[in-house]
């Protein structure tokens, strides 16, 4: 009788025990999605503006596509700009349609084409026209290119445009604007911020994209150590986006976001988190894609699609 009510007190201990760690997982994981729930839906933006005191956003890649959509919102928030890309007709039709719609600011234009490699002569004018602009505040780094295909399948050329494109413009520019946005931090104390887009597909990497997805890893590794150097003085945060309809991504519907709600979603982040997904979609994208089955489904008919497309 003894042995068996020592057994009885045991396992009361023990369902005790287990009922706990059952609680705390179901409160933590309540608070966790509540918390996320918060965060995506009901938490208001950042005023940009005012944690920034104004000054100039410069956005690479802003002709088209997010870049785009990135200019408009700063622009929206009376923020000036300074548009980089590579086609000077483009470039000059975004500013005219920006400054049809927001008389107030300034928008100044760098023509500069990044898919080169660097030389100090090369690069030399695109550090002139920086430094013949005024107070920068934000640096959005942007610029990026893609071709899906199959490892095997795909050219040299179109993979060193990738890393080309995708990576050495996030380094150069940042190289030649941290020294100011730091002294406007510490010597103005005005904040300032780096924005780097990197790619959802840098927690979900998927068949066809080696190198794209590779290049947006660096992208956000590149912004992870720039966060633990200068975090202190600058805001900097990666953007993941999903899928989203630009030239780059032309599909659309589902999962997929415009440009625009994309921009909108990921610039509320700001200032919060030092990574965003941005729109709720993308958000939903990744809790699926990151099932381990559901992964495994999505590479296997990718798989299968590819073969029936060589075959
Ligand atoms: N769309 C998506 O689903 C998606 C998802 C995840 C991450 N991203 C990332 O988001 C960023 C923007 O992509 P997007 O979809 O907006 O692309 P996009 O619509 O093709 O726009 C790219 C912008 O970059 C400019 N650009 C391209 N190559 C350039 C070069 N060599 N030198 C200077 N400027 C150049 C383009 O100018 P032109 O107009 O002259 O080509 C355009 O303004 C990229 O970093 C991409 O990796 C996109």
């Amino acid at each position: 009788m003894a042995t068996l009510s020592k057994h009885g007190h045991k396992n009361k201990h023990l369902m005790a025990a287990l009922a706990l760690i059952g609680l705390y997982k179901v409160a933590t994981t309540t608070l966790s999605y509540s918390w996320s729930f918060f965060k995506t839906f009901l938490r208001p933006g950042r005023n940009l503006y005012k944690r920034y005191q104004g000054g100039y956003v410069v956005v690479t890649g802003a002709t088209d596509g997010l870049g785009l959509e990135y200019a408009r919102q700063f622009a929206l928030k009376g923020f000036n700009l300074v548009l980089v890309a590579r086609n000077q007709e483009k470039l000059d039709a975004t500013k005219a349609e920006l400054s049809r719609e927001h008389q107030d600011i300034d928008i100044q234009l760098i023509q500069f084409d990044f898919n080169k490699p660097y030389t100090q002569e090369g690069y030399e004018p695109l550090k002139q026209a920086f430094d013949n602009i005024g107070d920068i505040s934000v640096l959005v780094n942007n610029v990026g290119t893609a071709e899906f295909k199959m490892f095997g399948d795909q050219d040299l050329e179109p993979m060193n445009r990738m890393i080309q494109v995708n990576c050495i413009p996030q380094v150069i520019v940042t190289k030649f604007l941290l020294p100011r946005l730091l002294a406007r931090s510490k010597e103005q104390n005005k904040r300032t911020a780096i924005i780097s887009v990197s790619s959802l597909l840098d927690y979900v990497p998927l068949p066809t994209s080696a190198v794209y997805t590779a290049t947006k890893s660096f992208n956000k590794t590149f912004s992870d150590v720039l966060r633990k150097e200068n975090g202190e003085h600058i805001d900097i945060m990666t953007i993941l986006p999903g899928p989203t309809k630009t030239n780059l991504m032309k599909r659309e519907g589902g999962l997929i976001a415009t440009a625009s709600q994309h921009a909108r979603w990921s610039l509320s982040d700001v200032g919060y988190n030092s990574e965003s997904f941005g729109h709720y979609k993308h958000c939903i994208f990744r809790s699926i894609f990151k099932m381990p089955l559901v992964e495994r489904m999505i590479i296997s008919s990718m798989l299968k699609a590819q073969k029936e497309q060589e075959q």
